[in-house]
């Protein structure tokens, strides 16, 4: 609740006074992210990545944006679906793509693959996919987005 009133405030002060820095200099929206709730833990599977969309906050338009959620028995971390190749939207490979590495990530665009973790395995990707920060608060995941 506090930090939705920072937020709003940083959000007024920058219309009023026209500088984009001020939302940043009082931490609002869209600078540091937010947690989003992104379902119960017990909801993913061990192992098996589970695509998750979000909105964030873009100046005064809001984006779309995905990420996929992986479960390691009671941790969870979440890769950015946007392949770090030249930005299009990664998806889960069936068992055999992606270079056999079961529950990997296929880029469409290019054939680029990432392993379970977001590494590259498959070229022309060279760099992993991007982690969000998670958490797990009372048995649901949240992302930092
Ligand atoms: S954009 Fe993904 S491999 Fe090129």
């Amino acid at each position: 609740m506090r930090e939705d009133r920072r937020g709003f405030l940083a959000g007024l002060l920058a219309a009023l006074f026209g500088i984009p820095g001020v939302a940043a200099l009082l931490g609002g929206r869209g600078t540091r992210g937010r947690w989003i709730d992104a379902g119960p833990l017990d909801a993913l599977p061990d192992g098996e990545p589970r695509r998750f969309a979000y909105e964030v906050a873009a100046g005064w338009e809001k984006r779309q944006r995905a990420c996929f959620l992986v479960r390691k028995g009671d941790s969870v971390f979440a890769l950015d679906a946007t392949c770090t190749h030249a930005g299009c939207m990664v998806r889960p490979a069936a068992r055999d793509d992606a270079g056999g590495a079961p529950g990997a990530f296929l880029c469409p665009c290019h054939g680029g693959a990432f392993s379970i973790d977001g590494e590259p395995v498959r070229r022309p990707v060279t760099r992993p996919l991007a982690r969000l920060e998670t958490r797990v608060t009372g048995g649901r995941v949240e992302v930092r987005a």
